[in-house]
């Protein structure tokens, strides 16, 4: 399955993400978690540490490679180069193992499903088509917030797009924005999960406007994920509360699979 997760800035597209694949994972699947977010913090959410292991080099920052496999100088336009280069071997050289899983960091895919004619964005493209078309494990993809990455291409090969909502006007209105354009793009499966809910009313607003057939998970305000994020440590370890209703998401996305 090849799972995107989207939604406004902010509404906890990393830490579901993140729980997701390590539930996952501790449940004996496959992941392939991709950080496409320019800001990414995926891998900190999945447990990583950045002061002691180093940086995570964003695929789309590694001049050499982009050269290599497009013929041309990154930065560089309107020139010659490769428009569907090699790509297949790129997760198993670039991806870094934690527990568990394997991550691998894109940088910014917004213009690679687009049309900006650069170097950098013919590798991310293919790769993007790879990851979506050709892999056989679960693939999650944490997108950057709003909705610009779902412009053509690939989109139709995802199974499922995961919209996050939390409770506000904006959130909501992003959120629904997503879903259209998603649908124009055939998208086939396109689910909100409401995040960081504190109560019924909230819930009941929400799913007044979202309609209550398109919510798959409707997942509690829990503090745990505030001082995780605080803290610098994995949400996996202590958000009990959010990893129940994780659990049940699952159990959808399977039976929609
Ligand atoms: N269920 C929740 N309850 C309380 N806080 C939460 C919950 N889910 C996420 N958060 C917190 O909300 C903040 C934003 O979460 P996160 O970074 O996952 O959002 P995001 O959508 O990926 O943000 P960005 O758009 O910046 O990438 C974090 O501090 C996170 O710990
Ligand atoms: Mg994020």
């Amino acid at each position: 399955m090849k799972i995107a997760i989207s939604g406004k800035g902010g509404v906890g597209k990393t830490t579901l993400c993140a729980l997701l694949a390590m539930e996952m994972v501790r449940q004996g699947r496959k992941v392939l978690a991709i950080d496409a977010d320019p800001n990414g913090s995926l891998a900190g959410a999945l447990g990583y540490k950045e002061s002691e292991s180093g940086r995570i080099e964003p695929l789309i920052e590694k001049k050499a490679l982009v050269e290599e496999r497009t013929g041309a100088k990154p930065g560089s336009m309107g020139g010659y180069f490769v428009l569907n280069p090699k790509v297949d071997d790129l997760v198993h050289r670039f991806s870094v193992e934690i527990n568990g899983l394997r991550l691998m960091v894109t940088g910014e895919l917004k213009e690679a499903l687009g049309g900006c004619y650069c170097p950098e964005n013919a590798l991310l493209r293919s790769f993007l088509r790879h990851l979506i078309v050709e892999r056989d494990e679960w693939v999650l993809l944490d997108m950057e917030a709003g909705f610009e990455h779902l412009t053509r291409g690939t989109a139709e090969s995802v199974s499922v797009l995961l919209v996050v909502v939390e409770p506000g006007q904006r959130a909501i209105t992003t959120a629904k924005k997503i879903s259209s354009l998603a649908r124009q793009l055939h998208i086939k499966r396109i689910g909100y999960v409401f995040n960081k809910v504190h109560d019924d009313e909230q819930k009941r607003i929400m799913t007044d406007v979202l309609g209550a057939e398109n919510v798959w998970a409707v997942i509690p305000f829990d503090m745990h994920a505030v001082h995780s994020d605080l803290s610098g440590t994995s949400p996996f370890d202590s958000c009990q509360g959010m990893l129940d209703t994780v659990r049940t998401l699952i159990d959808t996305l399977e039976a929609k699979a």
